[in-house]
Order: structure tokens, then sequence, then C-alpha cells
């Protein structure tokens, strides 16, 4: 039995694909959601978007502080593994639902599975450069999505014979709705935009929008791409940023703010954008992966292949910077190959995972579990 652990949006939209081969092949699984994301826009809009079952249990944990939330969600986890007796945890990411989903699992001896293994900002600074590090570590089955991946999580010591390369499961989820998309979003039209004519935005992170000099750079940014450019520049902004934007009493001046927005619709919006300015993770990948070019609000990335590949490139927070990297980002043409696998990534994982019996609650050593993957690959 494997029992999928989800809590927040891109936790949702990247576990789909392997929800939707379970489904398919009709395996004994369940969807355990944390509740870290709750609000119909953060969290519903993605099951009904990618018409995904129900979770069978959800902890409603809710927002709270590292530790409060962290704390919430090992207690109600480990109630659930101890009933259901899973043969695998499956978690996804970085965020706190995945550090404290693995950790429950390891210390009941079942299984840990990481899909997204291996990425690496090497900044200790950010809560999710923690938990990765966590997730990975206590991990029996690691899914790193490129050979870079690997090679991070090699150099850390982690047993080769733990690792496979599957590709990340977001190309998966683009491919599967790319199309359905185009039929069913009609965003475009709503907003009145024109293909190519549009900068995208999303922030959320934690070190830029609660922390009032980075917010108030990052806008200021924006207001001079509008200004230079006098393109819209649509903002579907996350809670967390609605929530800094109105404590430090910022007003943002020429751009469109909305409520975060369904995912065929966002997949419209970037796949149109003239280019996207994001901190967020999966929109680095997604914009790599439709050929839109991107420019991150960070100092660093834990994907450093949109770099690589010349997709992105980093702004950091300074509005003048942010500027000149969407002037010099401008001229990219899209034609880059895209290093996050064929779309496969989901089958694969739960091709493993589905071959995976476990005798709860008894101890494996690392190496019968590791010899257990290198058979089923
Ligand atoms: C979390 C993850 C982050 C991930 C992001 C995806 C951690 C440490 N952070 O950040 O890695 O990139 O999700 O979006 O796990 N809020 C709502 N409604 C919701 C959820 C949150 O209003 O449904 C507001 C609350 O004010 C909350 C704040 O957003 O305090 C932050 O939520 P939280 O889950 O703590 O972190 P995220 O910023 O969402
Ligand atoms: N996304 C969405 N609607 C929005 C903003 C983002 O559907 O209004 C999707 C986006 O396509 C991507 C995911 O949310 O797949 C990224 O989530 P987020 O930025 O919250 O988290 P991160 O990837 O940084 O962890």
């Amino acid at each position: 039995m494997i029992a999928i652990v989800l809590g927040t949006r891109p936790e949702i939209i990247k576990m789909s694909p392997i929800i939707r081969e379970c489904e398919a092949r009709n395996l004994d699984y369940f969807i355990l959601h944390t509740g870290q994301h709750y609000s119909y826009e953060m969290d519903r809009a993605f099951f009904e978007d990618l018409e995904l079952p129900e979770p069978k249990y959800n902890l409603d944990v809710g927002s709270g502080t590292h530790a409060e939330q962290t704390s919430r969600i090992l207690t109600g986890i480990e109630k659930v593994l101890v009933q259901e007796k899973p043969d695998i945890v499956l978690v996804q990411g970085d965020t706190n639902t995945v550090m404290a989903g693995a950790l429950a699992a390891a210390k009941l001896h079942i299984r840990v599975g990481h899909v997204e293994a291996g990425l690496r900002s090497f900044d200790r600074t950010m809560p999710e450069e923690i938990n990765r590090v966590v997730a990975d570590h206590i991990s029996d089955y690691l899914f790193a999505p490129t050979e870079t991946a690997r090679r991070y999580l090699q150099n850390e010591g982690i047993e080769e014979s733990k690792i496979c390369v599957t590709g990340n499961t977001i190309v998966d989820a683009v491919f599967q709705n790319r199309e359905i998309s185009k039929r069913r979003a009609d965003i475009l039209k709503d907003l009145g935009l024109e293909p190519k004519g549009y900068f995208l935005v999303t922030s959320h992170r934690q070190e830029n929008v609660d922390n009032p000099d980075n917010l108030r750079n990052i806008i200021a940014g924006l207001e001079a791409v509008h200004r230079e450019y006098s393109l819209p520049v649509i903002f579907p902004m996350h809670p967390r940023t609605r929530k800094m934007v109105e404590q430090f009493g910022i007003s943002l001046d020429g751009i469109s703010v909305m409520n975060p927005i369904g995912f065929l619709e966002f997949l419209q919006l970037e796949s149109n954008a003239r280019l996207v300015l994001t901190d967020s993770g999966g929109v680095q990948e997604e914009t790599c992966i439709l050929g839109v070019p991107c420019v991150t609000l960070r100092e660093n990335t834990e994907r450093p292949e949109t770099i690589e590949v010349g997709a992105n490139v980093l702004a950091g927070t300074d509005s003048a910077e942010i500027l000149r990297c969407v002037q010099h980002m401008l001229d990219r043409n899209g034609r880059w190959p895209n290093p996050y696998g064929d779309g496969t990534a989901g089958s694969m994982i739960t091709t493993i995972c589905g071959g995976i019996r476990g005798d709860f609650p008894q101890l494996h050593s690392s190496s019968e579990k590791a010899s257990n993957l290198g058979e089923l690959i």
C-alpha cells in the first residue's frame, strides 16, 4: 500500500501524475492531505482542475510558525500511519509537509520515497533547504529529477543504489494539462491580454516577502518593468504575500494584482507571457519547459539546469537589477532543451513504488532496501 502525503499547491500539482498512475493501475493507495494549504484557491481548486480523487485523510493543520506547523503534521501523520500500515510513504518537494511526513514514516520504519530529491540551493537560511536535506537523508528511495540532483546526493554520501533519476513530474503535469488548458481556460480573453503582450509575476518566498525591504524592492522592480515596456504586469498573489503587502502598507502602481488562479488558467497565462518574473521553484521549471524566458527574484536557485540551458537568470531583489535582467532575457528565443525529462517520471515512480512490499513495522537494512530499488528499476 502506498501513502501519498501532500499539503500545498505545488505538491498537489506535482503528485497528480503519480495519483493518476495509481488510479489507472488500480493500485492500493491513499492520499493524506496535511492541510498546510487550505484556502480554496491554494487547495481545492487543484483537486477540481486536475480531477483528483478526494484525500482519505485531511489533518487540517493550517498555518503557524515552522515548529507549530511541523509538530502538528508529525503528530497527525503518525496516527494515520500506525493505523494504515502502508508499505511506502511518498512525499514530494521541500515543504514542512515533506519533512514531517518523511520523519514520521522513517521513525516508524516505513520506507520513504522522496520525489524531487537532491535539489540544493546551498542556502540554509531557506526553510525549504533544511526540509530537503532532512527528507533526502532519511529517505530510502530518492527520485532525483536530473543528473545534477543525483550528483548532489552522492556528494553528501547517499548510496548510489537508493537514487533513481526519473525526470520531474512537473513535465508530466504540464504535458497532461497543456491541451486541456487551451480548451478549458479563457483567462487571456477574460483579462483582455494579447499573447506575448504582458509580463506574469509570482512571489511568495519567506525571505523575500516577509522582509519589507526585499518586498518593496521587488515591487519597485516590477513597476520599473511596467513603465519601461508599457505592458500589463499580471500578479496572481500568494496569500502570504498579500498579507505582508497589507501589513507593510505597500501600494502597487500599475500592477494587476489578483487572487491565485487555478492550474489550467495559470498554464495558459504562463505559456503566453512575454516573460515571467518569479521566486517560485515550480514556475522556474514550467517556464523552462514551456519555452518562456524567466527572471528569478532570488540570489540563488536549486534549479541550476534552467540557467544552464539559457531559460532563466537570477536577478535577486534589487529593482535596477530586475529591470536589467528583464532587458537581457527578452532577447531569448525560447528554443532551449528541456532538462527535466520526457514526462514519464510519474509512471516510473509508480512502477517502482507499486513493486515494493514491506513488513511493517520491521526494520529493514539499508542494503536490503537499496537492492529492492535496483531490482525494481
Ligand atoms: C509553503 C512552503 C513553500 C512552498 C509554498 C508553496 C514551507 C516551509 N513552505 O510556503 O516551500 O513554496 O508553500 O506555495 O513549507 N495562507 C493562506 N491560505 C493557505 C495557505 C497559506 O492564507 O491556504 C497564508 C497564511 O497567512 C500563512 C501564510 O500564507 O501564514 C504562509 O503559509 P505557509 O504554509 O506557512 O507557507 P507558504 O508561504 O505557503
Ligand atoms: N500556480 C498556479 N496558480 C497560481 C500560481 C502558481 O496554479 O496562481 C502553480 C504553478 O503552475 C506551479 C505551482 O503553482 O505549478 C508552483 O507553486 P508555488 O509557486 O506556490 O510553490 P513552489 O513551486 O515555489 O514550491
